[in-house]
């Protein structure tokens, strides 16, 4: 008499299902685990960060410009982080990120790689102002979040390595724009003919956006 014989699946099938089964789950996708993570922290950012809307301002600007190259001046626990990098997930680039405080940059650290962006995050601890002029640059997304009144020092440094139609972003300048680097980097960059300023007021104190030409005029 023949044995009954089961339906035989090939074992490394069987070995996946086992893995995924013991770990919860078919693997998340990288989008689903940042939102996951995102919406844990909803209302628990408290380091000085930018809003969500304020995130997502910068998280649209890179995907509709297609940037992969983007610095930030003060990294603080990372929201603003992982906003740009979430978007530079999809655009094939990766961020570098400078904090001068320890606690804050050992906790971005924490964020990201739950996040799951910690592979295209470079966060570096120190004084940006020194930094700076060790960047090899170029860069397409300029995000100042740090130091105001160095403002106009950072965007002096910082604009020989800005891409053509490259953006120097600047946080909080209307709600801060008593600070002379503020206003005086407003005066400056308003005054060069290859850049093209706007301030987007729905952002929170206000975002400067300048654009540089890629054309010089
Ligand atoms: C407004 S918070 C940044 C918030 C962050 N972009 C976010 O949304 O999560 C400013 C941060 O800049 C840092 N900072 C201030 N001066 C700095 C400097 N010279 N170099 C680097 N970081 C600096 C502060 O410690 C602070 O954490």
């Amino acid at each position: 008499m023949k044995k009954a014989v089961g339906p035989l699946l090939p074992a490394a099938f069987v070995l996946a299902l086992l893995a995924a089964a013991s770990a919860g789950g078919p693997p998340q996708s990288l989008d689903d685990r940042v939102r996951g993570f995102l919406d844990s922290q909803k209302g628990q950012w408290r380091e000085e960060n930018v809003t969500e809307a304020d995130g997502r301002l910068l998280f649209d600007l890179i995907l509709k410009k297609r940037y992969t190259r983007a610095l930030e001046i003060g990294t603080s626990t990372g929201h603003s982080g992982i906003w740009q990098a979430w978007a530079l997930s999809k655009t094939g680039g990766a961020l570098v990120t400078i904090e001068i405080e320890e606690f804050r940059h050992l906790a971005a650290l924490r964020n990201f790689r739950t996040a799951g962006l910690d592979g295209l995050i470079d966060a570096r601890l120190g004084d940006a102002r020194r930094i700076v002029a060790d960047l090899a640059g170029p860069f397409d997304l300029i995000f100042i979040d740090a130091d105001k009144n160095w403002t106009l020092n950072y965007f002096e440094a910082l604009l020989p390595k800005l891409a053509p139609g490259g953006c120097f972003a600047v946080h909080n300048v209307s709600s801060l724009g008593y600070m002379k680097g503020i206003r005086d980097f407003l005066e400056k960059v308003r005054g060069l003919s290859f850049m093209d300023t706007t301030i987007d007021r729905s952002a929170s104190g206000g975002m400067s956006l300048s654009f540089r030409r890629k054309i010089p005029a």
